[in-house]
């Protein structure tokens, strides 16, 4: 891999090759293979501790999900095939652990429960379990489930305390300018391109921004900044549970995959850690956790999984998924021509993030466009 030449303290008063708008996944992810790439970033991040890349359980699921067969189960097929290579090139470029685990997610069924997804790819692997072999793949789950779907091939990244993290160190070293607390106000357009972003900082004098391209990717904050690209919020509450002493002798063993059931997901980690997501509220960006939230996850949780009412509740948090109207991302161009789009990754951000750098960085750098781009196009949302 060719080292990036240009130093961070150099870039620092140059227009870069690409402005970043946002501080998550998508943006970080992009600024990451943008420059290992060659090409000089800057990032702009209002705070990226609110990114969806921070509230999200991690969840690899393109199969647990039960999307349709189209070109959003392909785009999540594909990129859950990135993960571990791209994972492993995060853990060499700063040798932080990434949390990746592809520890598989089971899809409990009770009596009561809609039939199961579709199988929505013949070339994935997925079983049903019951009896015995669901007894030898997870003990300890509620009276009433009747039996499982097992998808192997879905996995799991510790995005809150590893993911982010390392990805955010490999940005750092590379060489990319990230300036954190910088809030872009306004995109400024003339004749069908973008000419400048103004943004609120102050610290380095320097209030307007440009660059030869842009990337908007700023979650559920982008329908604010671009009207062609109607992104809103969906707000998820999550928690976390650890064990307390002797509890895990109670579960049988203890949970050695993630649990996907309706209304509830319930995530291990490896270090014993257990995180529940999550609701799904529209609530405009209403901050909090709510009793009535923190009750639907432990409700669905011990249905699921009854020792876990035995467990300390650790931490609870919540953010903001960024949502369409279809629930598809966008992707790709915008109708300014300097201007890229990759928001709107919804309930899939964590999953989308390697495939998602790479499609955009194949458009901006070398103006390649995907086949698959296509479904993503903002044109589809009508405005
Ligand atoms: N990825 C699951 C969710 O957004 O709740």
């Amino acid at each position: 891999m060719t080292q990036p030449a240009l130093r961070p303290d150099v870039l620092l008063n140059v227009m870069p090759d690409v402005l970043i708008i946002g501080g998550g996944l998508m943006a970080l992810a992009t600024a990451l293979e943008l420059r290992l790439r060659g090409a000089s970033v800057t990032v702009l991040s209002r705070d990226r501790t609110e990114a969806a890349a921070y509230a999200a359980a991690g969840m690899l699921a393109p199969q647990a999900e039960g999307l349709e067969p189209g070109p959003m189960l392909e785009l999540c097929l594909r990129s859950r095939a990135l993960y571990p290579d791209w994972t492993a090139k995060l853990e060499s470029l700063t040798g932080l652990d990434s949390g990746y685990w592809p520890c598989g997610i089971l899809r409990p069924a009770f009596a009561d429960t809609p039939p199961p997804p579709e199988l929505q790819n013949r070339d994935c692997r997925v079983e049903w379990l019951e009896g015995e072999a669901l007894e030898q793949r997870q003990a300890g789950l509620g009276a009433e489930v009747v039996g499982a779907w097992w998808f192997p091939e879905d996995a799991q990244v510790d995005n809150r305390r590893r993911l982010v993290p390392a990805l955010a160190a490999a940005v750092d070293q590379s060489g990319v300018i990230w300036r954190e607390g910088v809030e872009v106000i306004k995109i400024h357009q003339c004749q069908g391109e973008v000419t400048a972003l103004e943004t609120n900082d102050l610290e380095t004098n320097k209030q307007i921004y440009q660059a030869g391209h842009y990337l908007l990717a700023a979650g559920a904050w982008t329908g604010g900044l671009l009207e062609a690209a109607p992104v809103t919020p969906r707000k998820g509450q999550l928690m976390a549970l650890r064990p307390a002493l002797g509890v895990e002798s109670e579960i049988g063993m203890p949970l050695g995959q993630v649990l996907f059931g309706d209304r509830i997901y319930i995530v291990p980690r490896q270090d014993g850690l257990i995180v529940l997501g999550a609701t799904s509220e529209q609530v405009d960006f209403q901050p909090g956790n709510t009793a009535a939230g923190i009750h639907q996850l432990l409700t669905e949780a011990i249905r699921l999984c009854p020792a876990l009412g035995h467990y300390e509740i650790a931490e609870t948090w919540w953010g903001f998924r960024p949502e369409t109207a279809d629930e598809l991302p966008i992707l790709g161009p915008s109708p300014l021509a300097n201007l890229s789009l990759a928001s709107g990754h919804y309930r899939n951000g964590v999953l989308l993030a390697p495939i998602t750098a790479q499609i955009l960085a194949d458009w901006i750098l070398e103006g390649k466009a995907a086949p698959l781009l296509q479904a993503f196009q903002w044109e589809r949302l009508g405005l």
